[in-house]
């Protein structure tokens, strides 16, 4: 039996009541695949930030280390200052863990109707590869003459040749998996210094690639190509902010943030690979039980996917998509009533029903 040490940080609003359905389901894939979780739960959060001052302890990296992963909801409540509870716990993960892939599915499934009319499933079906780890989210800058007429902000972003690179090779290694088509999002036109860079990186890559369709877009332009031509892409490789935006924005095409399942990458394995959705804490449902814990259920999915259990990961998302597509039981933002446990536990019972039929 292969045993793998999972910690948990369930951290605030709906990232709460989305990760207990996210641990009952991988309990019921790990039973049906004769795997083993031990779960190591983490109060990390806002509330822990409102008793202590902090969002993690000091040593909140070398406590994660050991783990074989990270899996968490999602961080951030009115009450603390997002910047300061997100540079707190869950962007110290991403770097200090080398997690530089950000990996965001987009795809139309079955029983859901995309806001786009006319759109059907399998007509929109790509991957997000959001560089993570550096770009516009940077800590350096700073702030002058605070709180005076004369008060300045000062933001730099950060491109690396380094950064740059290892994005997109492994974006155009992704596509090779797929359709064979990369998508890079720019901003050449407005932005003078990093992203011609970003461009120039890009193209040197892709030479690299000759049997993977490249093209670009201005960040602009390509937000209205994901909505007015959705199908048009594969793989979609952008710098930390674009990527973050593009995300939500692919999230909403295909029906709801309730459906977005993501994964923080170190592709090297030197340290535990993080997992959550796309979605935040969601403090306008939270403590209510109606949101949707389907993207932290398929976010598990990636997780068994990385630790390298493809047949778990296949049946978890196999179970997602056949209750999407022939369930009554669903949330309220895809159009049904379900509450949030309701939800996991059809999803759960799925993966065990089915395996008697994969096992004859
Ligand atoms: P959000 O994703 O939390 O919510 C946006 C909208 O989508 C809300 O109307 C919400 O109800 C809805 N929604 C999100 N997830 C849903 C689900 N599973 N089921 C049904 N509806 C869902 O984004 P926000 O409002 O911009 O951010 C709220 C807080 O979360 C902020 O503190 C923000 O910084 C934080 N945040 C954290 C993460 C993370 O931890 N990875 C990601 C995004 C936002
Ligand atoms: C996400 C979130 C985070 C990000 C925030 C909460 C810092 O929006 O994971 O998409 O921008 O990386
Ligand atoms: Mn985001």
């Amino acid at each position: 039996m292969k045993a793998y040490k999972i910690a948990v940080i369930e951290g605030d609003g709906i990232g709460r009541e989305v990760v207990p359905e996210g641990v009952r389901v991988l309990e019921a894939v790990a039973h049906r695949f004769d795997l083993s979780f031990s779960w190591q739960n983490f109060d990390w959060s806002c509330e822990r930030y409102a008793k202590t001052g902090r969002m993690m302890p000091e040593d909140g990296l070398e406590q994660l280390r050991p783990f074989d992963a990270i899996y968490l909801g999602a961080i951030g409540y009115p009450g603390v200052p997002d910047h300061v509870s997100l540079w707190g716990l869950l962007i110290p993960i991403r770097r200090g863990f080398k997690q530089y892939v950000n990996l965001r599915p987009v795809r139309l499934l079955e029983g859901i109707t995309s806001p786009l009319s006319g759109r059907k499933p399998g007509e929109i079906d790509f991957v997000i590869v959001r560089e993570n780890s550096e770009g516009e989210y940077s800590e350096v800058g700073g702030r002058l003459n605070r709180n005076t007429e004369d008060d300045i902000a000062i933001q730099q972003s950060i491109f690396t040749r380094r950064g740059c690179d290892r994005i997109i090779r492994y974006a155009f290694e992704l596509a090779r998996t797929r359709k064979k088509h990369v998508t890079s999002a720019t901003k050449s036109n407005g932005i003078v210094f990093s992203m011609p860079f970003w461009d120039e990186r890009f193209a040197a890559i892709s030479k690299q690639y000759p049997d993977v369709k490249a093209d670009q877009f201005h960040i602009d332009i390509l937000s209205a190509h994901f909505v007015a031509h959705p199908d048009w892409f594969d793989v979609v490789v952008g710098s930390n902010l674009f990527g973050d935006i593009l995300s939500d924005l692919g999230a909403a095409v295909v029906g709801s943030m309730g459906l977005a399942p993501a994964a923080n990458l170190n592709p090297e394995r030197e340290y535990p690979s993080l997992f959550e959705p796309v979605h935040g804490s969601a403090p306008d449902i939270a403590g209510k039980g109606i949101a949707n814990p389907v993207a932290q259920i398929w976010t598990g999915a990636m997780m068994l996917r990385h630790l390298g259990e493809e047949q778990a990961a296949h049946a978890v998302e196999q179970a997602i998509f056949k209750v999407l597509a022939s369930s009554s039981v669903r949330t309220r933002d895809i159009g049904g009533k379900a509450s949030t446990r309701q939800m996991g536990e059809v999803i759960a019972e799925e993966v065990s029903a089915s395996a008697g039929v994969s096992a004859r």
